[in-house]
C-alpha cells in the first residue's frame, strides 16, 4: 500500500530544516560551533539548580507557567494575558503559521532571514514570497508593501535582523504593521542591546502584531527551549486554543525563571558577545576588499562576492584547517560570496579571524 497518496498535497514542496550539521557537532566535539547562533557560555548555577529542584517535581504536569509570565509581563509593561509561553520562539513561528495560513495563501518575507520562517509556512501548504534586502542590507520597506496581495496572510520582520546584524528604522516599522497584515515581529536578539528598545508597547497600538523572544540566545538556553509571545489577549487565546499542551516543560519554565531573576549574569553574557563581536569586525576591516557588516546580534555576515570568492569556499577552508563550522549565506542571488560566524568563545573566534586573514593572504 503506497500510502505517500495519502501525504497532503503540497508535501514534496515541504522542505525539513536540517540539524545534520548539529548532530556532527555533538558527534565531534572537537569541532568549534560557530554556525548557528548559539551562546557560547554555559548556563549559570543558579539556572542548574532551578532545574535540579525542579526535575523532583517531574511527575507533575506543568502549569502555563503563572509564575513566568508574571515576570515575563511586568519587564514588557504588559498583562500576562498578553503572554503565551512555549518551546523556544521555533513555537510561536509555528503557531502563527498554523493560524493564519492555509494552502495558497503567502507569506512575506525579507531575504536573508532565518529560515525557519519559509520552512513552517511550506508545511502548511502556503508560499514564501522573498523580497531581497537593498545593497546596504537594509530591508526594502516599499518592496515589501508593493508585493502585499491579496493572498498575503503573514509577515515577518525580525529585529536585528538575522543574519544581516541591523535594526530595522522606526519608520519603516510603522509602515509595514500599517499594512494591516498578522506579522511576527521577532526580538530573538534583542537582549544583546538593552539601550535598544522592545517593540512591545506597539502590541496595542497594532493587535496584528506579535512579539517573540527566545532565551536560546543573550540568556544562553538554546538547549533547554524557552520562548514567549507578547500580543493582544485575543491572539494569546487562539494560540492557547491551537497550541500542543505542556510544551514549555517544568524544567525550561523553571530555568527561565532562574534567568529572569539573574541580570548580572544576563549582562555578563551581553558585554562578552558585543566585545567579541567588535573585534570580530575591527579584525575582518583590516581584511582589504572583505566587507563585515556591523551586527547587534550574536553572529556577523562577511561579504566577500567583491574579491571574487564564494561564501561556501571560506566555510570549507575553516572547517578543513581548524575544525571551525560557520555557515554559507546562499539566498542573495547577486552576493555569492556571503558567510556568517556566529560568536564563539574567545580562542574559537581568534582561530577564526586568524584562518580567514589566511585565506585571503593566499588568495
Ligand atoms: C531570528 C530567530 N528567531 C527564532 C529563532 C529560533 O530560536 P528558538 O526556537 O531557539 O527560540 C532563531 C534561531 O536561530 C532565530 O535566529
Amino acid at each position: 500500500m503506497d500510502l505517500t497518496k495519502f501525504f497532503v498535497p503540497w508535501y514534496d514542496k515541504i522542505k525539513p530544516y536540517t540539524t545534520d550539521d548539529i548532530a556532527m557537532a555533538w558527534e565531534n566535539p572537537e569541532l568549534h560551533r560557530m554556525f548557528v547562533n548559539e551562546n557560547p557560555v554555559i548556563p549559570s548555577e543558579k539556572v542548574v539548580e532551578a532545574v535540579a529542584n525542579a526535575v523532583r517535581l517531574g511527575n507533575r504536569y506543568p502549569d502555563n507557567g503563572v509564575r513566568v509570565r508574571k515576570k515575563i509581563a511586568q519587564r514588557h509593561k504588559v498583562s500576562p494575558d498578553n503572554v503565551y509561553i512555549g518551546n523556544g520562539s521555533s513555537e510561536i513561528i509555528e503557531l502563527m503559521c498554523r493560524l493564519f495560513l492555509t494552502p495558497g495563501d503567502e507569506i512575506l518575507l525579507p531575504n536573508p532571514i532565518f529560515s525557519l520562517y519559509e520552512l513552517r509556512a511550506l508545511n502548511v501548504g502556503a508560499n514564501p514570497v522573498s523580497i531581497d534586502v537593498t545593497s546596504d542590507m537594509q530591508y526594502d520597506t516599499d518592496a515589501m508593501l508593493a508585493a502585499i496581495n491579496s493572498k498575503t496572510k503573514l509577515m515577518v520582520l525580525c529585529n536585528p535582523n538575522n543574519p544581516t546584524g541591523g535594526f530595522i528604522p522606526d519608520e519603516d516599522i510603522k509602515r509595514l504593521l500599517e499594512a494591516g497584515i498578522p506579522t511576527l515581529f521577532d526580538e530573538a536578539y534583542l537582549e544583546y542591546h538593552p539601550d535598544h528598545e522592545s517593540k512591545d508597547h506597539m502590541i496595542e497600538e497594532y493587535p496584528n502584531m506579535v512579539v517573540s523572544h527566545t532565551f536560546s540566545k543573550a540568556y544562553g538556553m538554546a538547549g533547554i527551549r524557552f520562548g514567549y509571545a507578547l500580543a493582544d489577549e485575543k491572539i494569546i487565546q487562539a494560540f492557547r486554543k491551537i497550541q500542543i499542551p505542556w510544551t514549555a516543560s517544568l524544567l525550561s519554565i523553571a530555568a527561565a525563571e532562574a534567568a529572569l531573576d539573574d541580570m548580572e549574569e544576563l549582562k555578563k553574557k551581553v558585554d562578552y558577545n558585543n566585545a567579541q563581536i567588535k573585534y570580530i569586525y575591527d579584525e575582518l576591516s583590516k581584511i582589504d576588499g572583505l566587507k563585515p557588516y556591523f551586527s547587534y546580534g550574536n553572529y556577523m555576515i562577511v561579504d566577500a562576492t567583491d574579491l571574487g570568492v564564494n561564501g561556501q569556499e571560506v566555510v570549507d577552508y575553516l572547517f578543513d584547517k581548524k575544525k571551525i563550522m560557520i555557515k554559507a549565506v546562499k539566498t542573495l542571488k547577486d552576493r555569492p560570496g556571503i558567510f556568517r560566524i556566529s560568536v564563539g568563545k574567545t580562542e574559537e573566534n581568534k582561530a577564526c579571524i586568524e584562518g580567514i586573514k589566511e585565506f585571503f593572504a593566499a588568495k
